[in-house]
């Protein structure tokens, strides 16, 4: 379809620049006007994309957002829930891209992860859907790497247990994740300069230091460095979080089964990696299907998952957070049959969630809406 032009909001913040660096990495805003928007800096210069200089504009004139063919936001849901409602009143009908999750499970959007859900997204736009919403980054990284089995309908029920980085939380829960590692290491220095000054005593200095009033903590209210956090978002009624009630509904809505969902549960955790999310699977299949031909089915799925060997060498190489930050690669491994019984399948999967797991998503369905005829 014809995008002549799109406005950015958010662009600034974390998601909002990986997303922006992306599209300007990959050309995506060649040939179409861009105006980027502000909620606090209007009218100071925007980032020059080679059209010439220009100015920020207010995140909320209706008059100049509503000439937009496209709107990308991640600007987040407060924002989506002020803006979007009023500018569909007043008649805009162009396309919503949204990081935020406050439209996601609405009738009226798709949440877009086309190399898994490109037939339910291309159903959308034939339906004359509007609004398309990134999925939350568990999930997407989740469905990219178990797509081979999504896609042989093979995965009868399953559980992921995560391990979820800090920039899930914001910049700013990224900062703190350093800022208490650092103290940490500033405050038992000598201990540890000292061979010879024995474990205990550098044990106890950091538990001490994870109890002071002064280790901060004002992000997460509680250590992240040398602990964890086995608990992220807010709580539902049936017992488990909202980050790990979306593995079910949004993941089933991605995949386009919400009449015919796949259990999903999942216990979520955020552990001290700076920006990519792990995950172990435990997968009930409908019914025994051989190792190779599961390993072929991961490893083929899509251009960015790939199938790591179940060797130490290979794990510790290529399956940590290490390994994979900053890139675009879906590595899934451990991948195994469980002592449970032939259906049932171990694996354990890494991705970027600023990545894959938010931007990439973004920009993807930029492309998919102006390549469409
Ligand atoms: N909710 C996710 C997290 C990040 O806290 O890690 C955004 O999808």
């Amino acid at each position: 379809m014809q995008i002549e032009r799109v406005g950015i909001v958010g662009w600034r913040g974390m998601v909002g620049s990986v997303l922006l660096e992306r599209m300007l990495a990959e050309g995506d805003l060649a040939g179409v006007g861009t105006t980027f928007y502000s909620t606090s800096q209007v009218g100071q210069s925007a980032p020059d994309l080679g059209a010439g200089p220009s100015t920020l504009e207010d995140a909320y004139d209706f008059a100049s957002l509503s000439k937009q063919d496209v709107i990308l936001t991640c600007q987040g849901g407060d924002y989506t829930k002020q803006v979007l409602p009023r500018l569909r009143e007043q008649g805009w009908a162009g396309h919503w891209i949204d990081a935020a999750s406050a439209k996601r499970m609405d009738e009226d959007a798709v949440i877009v992860l086309d190399p898994v859900n490109r037939e339910v997204i291309d159903r959308g736009i034939e339906a004359g859907i509007r609004n398309f919403i990134g999925g939350n980054c568990t999930v997407s990284l989740m469905l990219l790497s178990l797509g081979g089995l999504f896609e042989a309908d093979l995965i009868e029920w399953m559980t992921c247990m995560t391990y979820q980085a800090a920039s899930g939380g914001g910049a700013r829960h990224m900062r703190e994740l350093v800022a208490q590692m650092a103290m940490l290491g500033q405050q038992s220095g000598s201990l540890l300069a000292d061979p010879e000054s024995g474990i205990l005593p550098l044990d106890a200095r950091i538990s001490e230091l994870l109890a002071h009033e002064d280790f901060p903590t004002d992000q997460f209210g509680v250590p992240l460095a040398a602990s964890l956090i086995p608990w992220i978002d807010s709580a539902m009624e049936a017992g488990d979080t909202r980050e790990e009630w979306k593995a079910f509904a949004e993941g089933n809505k991605i995949l386009g089964r919400q009449d015919d969902p796949i259990p999903i549960d999942s216990v979520c955790v955020r552990i001290g990696a700076m920006r990519c999310h792990s995950q172990a699977f435990t997968i009930k299949l409908r019914h025994d299907v051989p190792i190779d031909e599961i390993e072929t089915r991961l490893d083929e799925a899509n251009d960015w998952v790939r199938l790591v060997r179940n060797d130490k060498a290979s794990t510790l190489a290529e399956l940590t957070p290490a390994a994979v930050t900053g890139t675009l690669d879906i590595p899934i491994g451990r991948v195994r049959k469980l002592r449970l019984g032939p259906e049932y399948l171990g694996a354990f999967t890494v991705g970027d969630q600023l990545l894959w797991g938010a931007a990439e998503p973004l920009r993807r369905i930029f492309r998919i809406l102006r390549d469409h005829d």
